[in-house]
């Protein structure tokens, strides 16, 4: 049963090797350092077998690239965006998305200081389509007087006290101006129906984040890296992508650059049994 369930993802294998076309094959080297560094996936509560393009806790710089390095902290793992610290919920390397959410939303919605987080385009987007539709909350703090019904409340001691109030699209008028925080925050289309609705309140919305799908061609680099037995990595000085190899595949003549599809050794067989997931969910990706 385990031969024919082997054989036919194989022939699986082949096939995506084949439409994949391995003319594009990205540089390689052998650094069998590297390549065990690289081998070891991040792990940090119910976040699990994260791989490139992410690092950090165990993964070097350069089993990853800048601006996804992410830290474990107390078992939910932390990514800084534009200096802001921001909880990740959940990657999915699927579909190449992350739910985060800002760390000063997590215990209520009133921050320790007004400050907008930009992301850094070069490298995400908001999730732009639907269901994972995004809107901009604008939330305003300290305000002299109410400025709408839509309004919540900020106790303790930080900068924003006292009532607040939210609106997708604030009317800007001496009220709103007299505030004296005002910051915009992504959500989720479906959150906000929710808020609206009245099934959530403002706290709870803002905890569960916005998508943000990273620009990286994950699959065009990483894929055949893995599928070749490598690990994927980059040149930390370049930054540009390298596929680490262990020195007992250093392959005489540039396999992968051949018309061929690469042999399937054994070491493709290890790539997948040590990034399980997610080379078998690209696999479906490409054959979808
Ligand atoms: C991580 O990979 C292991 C091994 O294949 C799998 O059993 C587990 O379900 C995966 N966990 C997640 C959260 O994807
Ligand atoms: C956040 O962005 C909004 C809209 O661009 C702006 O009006 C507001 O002043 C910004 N807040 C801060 C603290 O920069
Ligand atoms: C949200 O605000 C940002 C920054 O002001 C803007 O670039 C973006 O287009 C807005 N998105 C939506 C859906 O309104
Ligand atoms: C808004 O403020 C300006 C300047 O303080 C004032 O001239 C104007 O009358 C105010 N408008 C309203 C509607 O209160
Ligand atoms: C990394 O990139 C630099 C600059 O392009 C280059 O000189 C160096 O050889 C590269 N290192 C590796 C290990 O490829």
């Amino acid at each position: 049963m385990f031969a024919q369930h082997h054989s036919s993802y194989l022939l699986l294998l082949i096939t995506v090797l084949i439409s994949v076309g391995i003319s594009a094959s990205p540089p390689m080297i052998i650094d069998g350092e590297r390549y065990k560094e690289c081998s070891h996936l991040f792990e940090c509560g119910s976040v699990k077998n994260i791989t490139y393009p992410f690092w950090g806790e165990g993964r070097n710089k350069d089993c990853g690239l800048p601006g996804f390095e992410l830290e474990c902290r107390h078992d939910y793992p932390v990514m800084e965006i534009m200096s802001e610290d921001c909880r990740d919920l959940s990657i999915d390397q699927k579909s190449f998305t992350m739910n985060v959410v800002r760390m000063d939303f997590w215990g209520d919605a009133c921050p320790e200081k007004f400050v907008n987080i930009t992301i850094d385009q070069a490298l995400f987007h908001y999730a732009p389509k639907p269901p994972a539709f995004y809107l901009n909350l604008s939330l305003f703090y300290n305000c002299p007087s109410p400025i709408s019904s839509n309004h919540f409340t900020c106790t303790g001691n930080g900068i924003a006290v006292g009532d607040g109030y939210y609106a997708t699209t604030p009317t800007w008028n001496n009220q709103t101006q007299s505030c004296k925080g005002h910051i915009v925050v992504p959500i989720l289309q479906k959150s906000l129906e929710k808020l609206q609705n009245g099934l959530e309140p403002l706290s709870v919305v803002l905890r569960s984040g916005f998508d943000l799908k990273y620009k990286y061609d994950v699959l065009q680099h990483c894929f055949q890296c893995l599928l070749s037995g490598g690990q994927c990595g980059s040149n930390s000085s370049s930054n540009e992508f390298v596929c680490f190899r262990q020195p007992r595949f250093c392959p005489e003549q540039p396999q992968l650059r051949s018309e061929r599809p690469p042999p399937l050794t054994s070491s493709s067989t290890e790539a997948r049994r040590k990034t399980p997931g997610v080379v078998a969910e690209w696999l479906d990706l490409w054959n979808s």
